[in-house]
């Protein structure tokens, strides 16, 4: 059965955050102030287990979901995240499964173990090659070598397809978009550049510090000719251009929001149910996977879950101020 919310958007992929826990502490993200030793991250009773997270899914892929992202925090640090994804990869209508993650834990043997178990891709954040850079922002010792280490381990596992995200701001980390898209020429990867979003409270957003898609389409030009290219598919977020070295992409949520055809749900590690990435209300699926409750009831509950939505949060965001009032979930804990 296909569901559909207020706006007539179809029910097609789940987002699901494995993990609250990352290795780094990015300023845009997990900023290191707020995230430090006295910080309470869930107990491993507190958050969902494989069986839970297959049994929701299931239950999702009966109503269109065929996508499946998993992310964190750091996805990576789930220990057998491969065997979630075998379980995963055995629902028939599942037609891809990702994960996004900053790549320092990706060892040779671990992406073969994700390959094997089905894994269909992989998107690595990597916010600078420069190393003072790399590490100012990630707020981690790592070096940006560590990310390309773990991009190699893909590759030869036989991962394609391979996206770099990186996450732009202002004055910050401008001037390493051009020496991405050299590093990447040839290589197979898309770089994507995602503009600086307003996801959290703690984060300190401003949209001062946002470079946005004009602007990073400006910077791209002086270098290269560029050439616009048409979607993957409906709901992409990124938009997409070819260029020497092959394609990139920008997400652009702040000055071109893509609301219209957002197919997405969110499932936290402590299973809360998010119908929008900023959205202050969730809906507490946990609870019910740990009562009595039957299939049937928890799908009448996400059916009319879905059928109640009107999210279309970043579409209305630039109207009002409400970025700074409105109480919204972390990025570490929604997953992105
Ligand atoms: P594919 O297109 O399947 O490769 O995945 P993706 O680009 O949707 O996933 P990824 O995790 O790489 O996300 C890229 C960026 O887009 C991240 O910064 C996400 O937080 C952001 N993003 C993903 N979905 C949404 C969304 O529904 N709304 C907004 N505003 N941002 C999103
Ligand atoms: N704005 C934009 N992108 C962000 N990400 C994390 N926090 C933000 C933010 N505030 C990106 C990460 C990762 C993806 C899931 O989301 O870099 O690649
Ligand atoms: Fe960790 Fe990704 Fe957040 Fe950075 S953006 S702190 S790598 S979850
Ligand atoms: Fe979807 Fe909310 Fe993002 Fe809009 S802001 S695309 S509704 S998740």
């Amino acid at each position: 059965m296909i569901i559909t919310d207020k706006f007539s958007r179809k029910l097609r992929d789940i987002r699901i955050s494995v993990t609250d826990r990352c290795n780094f502490r990015c300023s845009y993200c997990m900023p290191k102030e707020i995230y430090d030793s006295n910080y309470k991250f869930f107990k491993k009773s507190e958050i969902l287990s494989f069986e839970e997270i297959i049994r929701v899914t299931k239950i999702l892929a009966s109503f269109g979901v065929k996508k499946v992202r998993l992310t964190g925090g750091e996805p990576l640090l789930r220990k057998n995240i491969h065997l979630l994804v075998s379980e995963l990869k055995k629902i028939k209508e599942i037609q891809d499964i990702s994960m996004t993650s900053n790549g320092v834990l990706l060892s040779e043997k671990r992406a073969e173990l994700l390959k094997d178990s089905g894994l269909n891709r992989i998107t690595f954040s990597l916010d600078s090659l420069n190393d003072k850079r790399f590490q100012e922002i990630s707020g981690s010792k790592y070096s940006s070598k560590d990310v390309l280490e773990g991009i190699a381990n893909a590759k030869k596992a036989g991962f394609e397809n391979i996206k770099i995200n990186m996450v732009v701001k202002k004055n910050i980390n401008d001037n390493d978009i051009i020496p991405m898209l050299e590093y990447f020429e040839g290589s197979g990867c898309i770089v994507r550049f995602i503009e600086f979003m307003d996801v959290g409270n703690v984060n300190l957003w401003d949209k001062r510090d946002v470079l946005i898609l004009d602007d990073i389409i400006d910077i791209i030009s002086k270098r290269y000719s560029i050439k616009s290219l048409q979607g993957n598919y409906k709901s992409e977020v990124a938009k997409r251009w070819s260029y020497a070295g092959g394609e990139f992409g920008i997400i652009s949520s702040i000055s071109k929001p893509f609301c219209g055809e957002c197919s997405r749900v969110r499932l936290t590690a402590e299973g809360k149910l998010f119908t929008c990435l900023f959205a202050s209300r969730s809906y507490d699926i946990k609870n019910l996977l740990r009562s009595s409750e039957s299939d049937s009831s928890i799908s009448n509950y996400l059916l009319d879950l879905w059928s109640e939505r009107d999210d279309r949060y970043s579409e209305t965001r630039m109207n009002q101020d409400d970025y700074k009032i409105i109480k919204k979930a972390e990025m570490s804990y929604i997953g992105g």
